[in-house]
C-alpha cells in the first residue's frame, strides 16, 4: 500500500534530506534529480480537497455508445471538476489524447488519467490466447509477446492493461481457463512473473512502450463452483495459499503495479471487499504497493451478493478493506466524501488510495508528460510490425500440442492433394480467440490461405462440411467429395471465440453441434484424418480421438494462426508444445488435475480383484485422456541416469543438485519440456501425489544428449503445514523427471532439519 503521510516514518524523511544535502553539496553541475514519486505524491495530497483525491479513485468506461445521464457528454463536467482518476475502453492516440486535453488543462492539478484496456493476448497483433503460450513453456518468448503487446497498446495512448490473468483454473467447463496459464501454481507464477514484466519492462517506464500491468483476479476465481462464471468460491486457506495465491505473489514481487478483486466471494467475503486478501495477505505479508482496482461494477454488486444493503454501505466495505478504485459502480464517486465526514471511513484511508494511484501516473511520466502515449505519429508505425508478426507466427507454433500421431504427421509436401475440412479452417474472427477486439479481420492468415502457400491451386481442396453450432448437415456432402479426391483430410474444428473467455461455462465440453458427425464422414473415406483442434479450453474429444490419425491442437493461436499451423503439418516447425493443463476423458471427471491428493484408497487398486471400494468410477478411468505436462514431437526424446549430488538435502546446506540425461532418439531435431516433480512421502497434512518443481525447455538435434541440472532447495519443499505455518517437513521425498506429469524416472532423498554431527 501507498504509505500515507501520516504513516511516513520521520527516520526516512530525514534520511532523505540528508541525501539531498550529501547530492547538493557535490556542486551546481549534476543535474537537478526529480523528487521521488512519493516525495511529489505527499506535497500534491496535502493541497487536494477530500473531493479531488476520491476523484482518483473513480473509474468509468467509453460511453460513446451510451446515450443519457451516462454518456461521454456527461462524463466531461466529472473530469473537469477532477472527479475522476482513469477511464478504460477508450483507444486510440487521438481519442485518449482529447480526454487526456480534458482532464489535464481543465482539473485544478492538471492530473492526468490512466488509460486502461484489456490487452489480455495482443493488441493488434494476437498472440495465441494465454492458455496456449502457457503450452509453450516458453518464458522468453511469452516475456518477449507481451513486450509486443504492450508497445502496440501503448501506441494507441493506453498506459495500463487489465492483464496478466493469472487465475489458477481447474475447471475447464469454466470459459476463462483459456485467459490463463493453467492449472499448476508453479507453472503459473513462472508464466506470471514473464507476462508482468513484459508489460512493465524493468517497471521504470523510461520509454512509452511499456505498460502498467495488472494481475486478476484477486483471489480464486477459477476455483467457481461447477465452472460457472462469476459464482461462489470456498477453499480452504491451505489450498488458497498453495494453489490459487502463488502466482499473485510471483507478480507482486515482479512488481506488477496493479490487482484487480474477483467478482467471486470466498469463504463468505466477496473478494472486492476482503481485507484478509486486500490488506493482510497482499499489504501486509507481501508488501504490495501499488493500487487495487474492482473488477466492472463489482462494488455494486455487494448488493446482489447480499453483503450490502446499498450502495453507500458497498462503497464503505470495499474502500475499508482496501479496494482502491472503482471501475464502474459509481460507489466512490457518490458515497466516499460522506462516508469520510460521518465518521464511517477515515481519511487517511482516502489518502492511501490516492497516493498509490498518483504514484502509479508519476512511474509511468504522465504527471510529467501527459501525452506521452498518445502519439499519433507512433501509432501508425506500431502495429504489426513484420517481426511483430513473425513473433506471433513462432509462439503460435510453439504454443501447438501435438496429442496423437501415428504417422500422419508431418504431411508430405510435394506431390499430395490435401482436403482442408471443417468450419474453423478459414474463419478469420474465430481464430483469433476471445478478447481480441482490437484486431482487424483483414490482418489475420487463416489455415486455409497458409496451406494454399504450401500446397497450391487444385492440391487444396476446401469445404467448411458444418458450422461450428447448430444441426445443419447439408455441408457434409461437398465435405466429403473434397475428401475423396485428397489424399489426406485435415479437419479444423473445436470451438469459436466466444465459446470461450468470459461468461462461457458449458456443461458439456464436447464438440459443438455437427462437428462430431462430420469427421466421422470423414473417417469413412478411409483416408487419413488429421484432426486440428481450435479452443479456448480442453474439449472431452474421447469419441473423436480413434477417428482421427493425429491431433494437433493449435488453441486459439492469433492472427499468424494459419502460418503457426501450417509451419507445424508440414514438418517446417517440430512441435515443441506441453499441456499446461490435464486434459479430462469426459466431464465427470472434472475437476480433475495431476497433483491430487493419494486418498486413503488410492487407485490403482492393489486388493482383491473384486473389491471396489476404492477411489475410483465404476464408469470410467480416474485417468485423463492426456496428462498434464505432456506434448508429442516428430523426434522421440529419452530421459535417463537421474543423479543427486547427496542423498541428503539439509536446511541449512547447500541446494541438492538433480541431473538428468536427456536424448533425441528419433530422426529430427526437436525441443522437449524436461519436467521435475517432488512427492512429499510423509507430512503433517496430507500432500499432492507429485508438484511441478521446475522445468527447461531445451532443444536437441538428432542423436544429441545432454546433461540437465536442477537444483532445489529447502524452500521447494515447503507447504501449510498442520499448524499453518509455512516450510518444509524433515522425511523422504520421491523426485521424477520426464516429459510429462506421469514420468517414472525417478529417485529419492532426505530432507534434514538439523545437521548430522
Ligand atoms: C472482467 C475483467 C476485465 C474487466 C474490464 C470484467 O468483466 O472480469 O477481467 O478486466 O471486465 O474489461
Amino acid at each position: 500500500m501507498f504509505a500515507s503521510p501520516v504513516a511516513q516514518s520521520t527516520k526516512t524523511r530525514r534520511r532523505r534530506l540528508i541525501l539531498l544535502l550529501a547530492v547538493c553539496s557535490l556542486g551546481p553541475t549534476l543535474p537537478a534529480q526529480p523528487a521521488p514519486p512519493e516525495d511529489r505524491v505527499h506535497a500534491l495530497l496535502s493541497r487536494m480537497t477530500l473531493e479531488e483525491k476520491i476523484g482518483q479513485l473513480v473509474q468509468y468506461s467509453s460511453r460513446s455508445d451510451m446515450t443519457g445521464p451516462a454518456s461521454s457528454a456527461a462524463l466531461a463536467p466529472l473530469i473537469r471538476a477532477g472527479g475522476v482518476g482513469s477511464l478504460l475502453n477508450i483507444i486510440g492516440a487521438a481519442e485518449t489524447r482529447k480526454w487526456q486535453r480534458l482532464a489535464v488543462e481543465s482539473s485544478r492539478f492538471h492530473l492526468p488519467l490512466l488509460f486502461g484496456l484489456d490487452v489480455v493476448h495482443g493488441y493488434r497483433t494476437i498472440f495465441p490466447i494465454p492458455l496456449a503460450t502457457a503450452a509453450s513453456w516458453d518464458l522468453a518468448r511469452i516475456e518477449a509477446a507481451e513486450r509486443i503487446a504492450a508497445a502496440e497498446a501503448a501506441a494507441a495512448g493506453i498506459n495500463w492493461t487489465f492483464a496478466p490473468m493469472v487465475d489458477i483454473a481447474r475447471d475447464p467447463r469454466w470459459g476463462r481457463i483459456s485467459e490463463g496459464a493453467g492449472e499448476d501454481p508453479f507453472l503459473g507464477s513462472a508464466v506470471a512473473r514473464a507476462r508482468v514484466i513484459g508489460f512493465q519492462g524493468d517497471g521504470r517506464f523510461a520509454t512509452p512502450e511499456s505498460i502498467l500491468a495488472c494481475a486478476k483476479h484477486f483471489a480464486a476465481y477459477g476455483a467457481v463452483q461447477a465452472g460457472r462464471d462469476y459464482f461462489t468460491t470456498d477453499v480452504t486457506e491451505r489450498t488458497l495459499r498453495e494453489v490459487y495465491l502463488p502466482p499473485f505473489r510471483a507478480a507482486v514481487e515482479a512488481g506488477v503495479g496493479t490487482i484487480m478483486a474477483a467478482f467471486n466471494d470466498l469463504d463468505g467475503t466477496p473478494c472486492t471487499a476482503n481485507a484478509f486478501l486486500l490488506d493482510r495477505v497482499l499489504r501486509r505479508e507481501w508488501g504490495f504497493r501499488g493500487f487495487v482496482v474492482s473488477d466492472w461494477a463489482a462494488i455494486e454488486e455487494l448488493r446482489a451478493h447480499g453483503t450490502a444493503a446499498d450502495l453507500r454501505d458497498a462503497a464503505r466495505q470495499a474502500v475499508v478493506a482496501g479496494l482502491d478504485m472503482d471501475m464502474e459502480s459509481e460507489a466512490y464517486g457518490p458515497h466516499l466524501a460522506e462516508l469520510v465526514r460521518s465518521g464511517a471511513v477515515p481519511e487517511a484511508r482516502i489518502e492511501a488510495a490516492a497516493g498509490a494511484i498518483l504514484v502509479a501516473k508519476f512511474r509511468l511520466g504522465l504527471v510529467d508528460d501527459p501525452y506521452r502515449y498518445c502519439d499519433e505519429a507512433r501509432e501508425k508505425t506500431a502495429w504489426l510490425r513484420p517481426e511483430s508478426l513473425a513473433a506471433a507466427r513462432d509462439l503460435a507454433r510453439r504454443s501447438c500440442v501435438l496429442l496423437k500421431n501415428n504417422g500422419a504427421l508431418p504431411m508430405k509436401r510435394d506431390g499430395i492433394t490435401v482436403a482442408l475440412v471443417g468450419p474453423l479452417a478459414d474463419s478469420p474472427q474465430q481464430q483469433l480467440g476471445a478478447w481480441s477486439g482490437q484486431s482487424h479481420r483483414e490482418d489475420t492468415v487463416t489455415i486455409r490461405s497458409a496451406l494454399a502457400e504450401f500446397f497450391p491451386g487444385t492440391r487444396l481442396r476446401y469445404a467448411p462440411g458444418c458450422t461450428v453450432r447448430g444441426s445443419d448437415t447439408s455441408g457434409f456432402k461437398a465435405a466429403r467429395d473434397a475428401a475423396a479426391g485428397a489424399d489426406v483430410i485435415v479437419a479444423a474444428l473445436g470451438e469459436e471465440a466466444d465459446q470461450s473467455g468470459e461468461a462461457t461455462s458449458r456443461t458439456s465440453l464436447d464438440l459443438s453441434g455437427p462437428q462430431l458427425a462430420l469427421l466421422r464422414e470423414l473417417r469413412a473415406t478411409g483416408k487419413p484424418v488429421i484432426l486440428l483442434l481450435l479452443t479456448g479450453r480442453p474439449l472431452t474429444i474421447e469419441p473423436a480421438e480413434p477417428l482421427a490419425d493425429a491431433i494437433l491442437l493449435a488453441w486459439h493461436p492469433g492472427t499468424m494462426g494459419g502460418p503457426a499451423i501450417a509451419d507445424v503439418l508440414t514438418g517446417a516447425y517440430n512441435p515443441s508444445g506441453h499441456l499446461p493443463v490435464t486434459w479430462p476423458r469426459n466431464v465427470g471427471q472434472i475437476p480433475i488435475f495431476y497433483a491430487h491428493k493419494n486418498s486413503g484408497r488410492p487407485a490403482p487398486h492393489v486388493g482383491e480383484p473384486e473389491d471396489r471400494y476404492y477411489s475410483h468410477y465404476i464408469d470410467a478411468p480416474n485417468t485423463p485422456l492426456y496428462s498434464f505436462g505432456f506434448g508429442l514431437s516428430y523426434t522421440t526424446f529419452a530421459f535417463e541416469g537421474v543423479r543427486l549430488n547427496s542423498p541428503v538435502l539439509r536446511a541449512d546446506g547447500a541446494p541438492l543438485v538433480v541431473t538428468v540425461r536427456v536424448s533425441n532418439t528419433g530422426s529430427r531435431s526437436g525441443e522437449t519440456v524436461v519436467q521435475l516433480y517432488v512427492r512429499d512421502r510423509v507430512g503433517s497434512v496430507t500432500r499432492p501425489v507429485r508438484e511441478l518443481k521446475g522445468f527447461a525447455k531445451i532443444a536437441l538435434n538428432v542423436g544429441e544428449s545432454r546433461e540437465i541440472e536442477f537444483k532445489l532447495t529447502p524452500n521447494d519443499l515447503a507447504f501449510w503445514r498442520a499448524d499453518m505455518t509455512f516450510g518444509p517437513e524433515p522425511g523422504q521425498f520421491d523426485l521424477f523427471i520426464g516429459g510429462d506429469s506421469t514420468a517414472t524416472l525417478s529417485t529419492s532423498f532426505t530432507f534434514e532439519t538439523t545437521p548430522r554431527n
